[in-house]
């Protein structure tokens, strides 16, 4: 489901006006639709259901507090990646137990943390690590348990710095040593091998690359289900989704809207349930930009025009320190006029930020409805990775976050304020 439709000629989220709402809280103002969260939630878990499948949402995603609630109330599990990620799952009432903890550089406080909120799995990404753990762990009385997280050396192919499971890349171990890995953890007395982990990049538009290294890797899975009698195989997240045309056209259903359907979870779960199911352990997927993706949009106004004698410029009031996806893996967003487009005013446009920067742009020669100064627009598909990877940049304070639930919009983060800014600052 796709909750972002013209309505009365104005862009709505489910049942609010997105031009009332920038009324009344400004912009940039990032919103996000309750219903396809649920919605994506549930689809997948759908998909899942013949497996003994744990969701753990990357909480990277998206980490607002309501956003979390909502997927914690589903079921959903977490995993994080840092300390600050299993406070905020905790604050947001989920639950450690369910909770893997990634991540390449694991501080000692963050160990502690985590061994000290019960977490499920240390998905550990090197030899160094599992020692580290098994020593803080001991240190503490404790018993860590730990998955290895196995770099299956697959071409995930999509953008290169968000590609994690080539033998190139800094994550897991390789699947050439991992057993040897496995050995020499087996062997630590405050380690508990618990399962196995690989995560091979995100946003894939292919089942293709995430069957192959499941066919890599799943012997060596039923070597360890023998040998430690583990729990769980976590397949990692990296679903992923439509970046363009992503406007319902009529229909109800966003997925049936889509003329292009890169990867559906029907396809997903066809081509990896059969796969998955013999092992007979707990499956864990953790999915970040498809459960939260499509289901956010920056809303920004129109500050300026500036024609230039090669270009025209939309300048807008939203900027790459507010969705830096573009500047950084030149990623596209779709933009929508608040007010309907009747294709009669079409032009080709550069749409940029404030920013001081050449790379602060948000489409580059794309023919877009006409836009004066006062008009707004949408930034779609900027629910993953949008306001998480946000910055103070320029000194712009953070644009307020707002969640919609039917005709009800909730605002989940407060603009930031002048003194935000400066907050914590010290002048000698
Ligand atoms: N699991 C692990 C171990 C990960 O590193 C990631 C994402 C995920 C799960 C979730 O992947 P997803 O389902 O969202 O594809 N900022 C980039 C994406 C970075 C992804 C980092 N790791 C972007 O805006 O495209």
């Amino acid at each position: 489901m796709h909750s972002f439709h013209y309505e009365n000629g104005a862009l709505h989220c489910e049942g609010v006006n997105l031009n009332t709402l920038a009324d009344e809280q400004g912009t940039p103002l990032y919103v996000y639709s309750k219903a396809t969260i649920v919605d994506h939630y549930r689809r997948l878990a759908a998909g899942m259901s013949e497996l003994d499948c744990q969701i753990c949402y990357a909480t990277k995603a998206n980490s607002n507090l309501s956003v979390l609630n909502l997927l914690a109330k589903e079921g959903a599990g977490f995993d994080v990646v840092s300390g600050g990620e299993i406070f905020r799952v905790e604050k947001a009432g989920g639950a450690p137990g369910k909770c893997t903890f990634a991540g390449v550089g694991k501080t000692r406080a963050e160990i502690e943390l985590g061994l000290e909120k019960g977490i499920y799995s240390f998905n550990a990404e090197s030899e160094a690590e599992v020692a580290f753990i098994n020593q803080v762990a001991g240190e503490l009385g404790k018993v860590a348990p730990i998955a290895l997280r196995v770099n299956p050396n697959v071409d995930a192919k999509t953008h290169k710095y968000i590609s994690t499971g080539k033998s190139e890349n800094k994550f897991g171990i390789d699947f050439e040593v991992i057993e040897k890995a496995y050995e020499r953890a087996a062997a630590l007395p405050n380690v508990k091998i618990r399962g196995l982990q690989m995560h091979i990049g995100s946003q894939l538009t292919s089942v293709k690359p995430f069957v192959e290294a499941v066919e890599k890797v799943r012997p060596f899975v039923e070597a360890l289900k023998e040998k430690y009698n583990i729990e769980f195989f976590s397949i990692g997240g990296g679903i992923g989704i439509v970046y363009e045309d992503t406007l319902a056209s009529g229909s109800d259903s966003w997925w049936e809207a889509q003329e292009e359907k890169p990867l559906t979870i029907e396809e997903y779960a066809s081509q990896l349930v059969p796969l998955l199911k013999p092992l007979g352990l707990k499956i864990i997927l953790e999915p970040g930009r498809f459960m939260v993706g499509n289901a956010g949009v920056l809303i920004t106004e129109v500050l300026y025009e500036k024609r230039g004698s090669a270009k025209t410029f939309k300048i807008i009031d939203a900027a790459m320190n507010d969705l830096i996806r573009p500047a950084l893996y030149e990623g596209h967003h779709d933009i929508a006029r608040l007010k309907e487009p009747t294709g009669e005013d079409n032009e080709i446009v550069d749409i940029v930020g404030p920013v001081c920067e050449s790379g602060d742009f948000f489409a580059q020669n794309r023919e877009l409805p006409g836009l004066d100064a006062g008009d707004r627009i949408a930034l779609l598909s900027a629910g993953a990775y949008g306001f998480v990877m946000a910055s103070n940049y320029n000194s712009r304070p953070l644009p307020a976050e707002i969640l919609v639930d039917g005709e009800q919009a909730h605002v989940i983060r407060r603009r930031q304020t002048m003194d935000d800014l400066v907050a914590g600052e010290v002048i000698v």
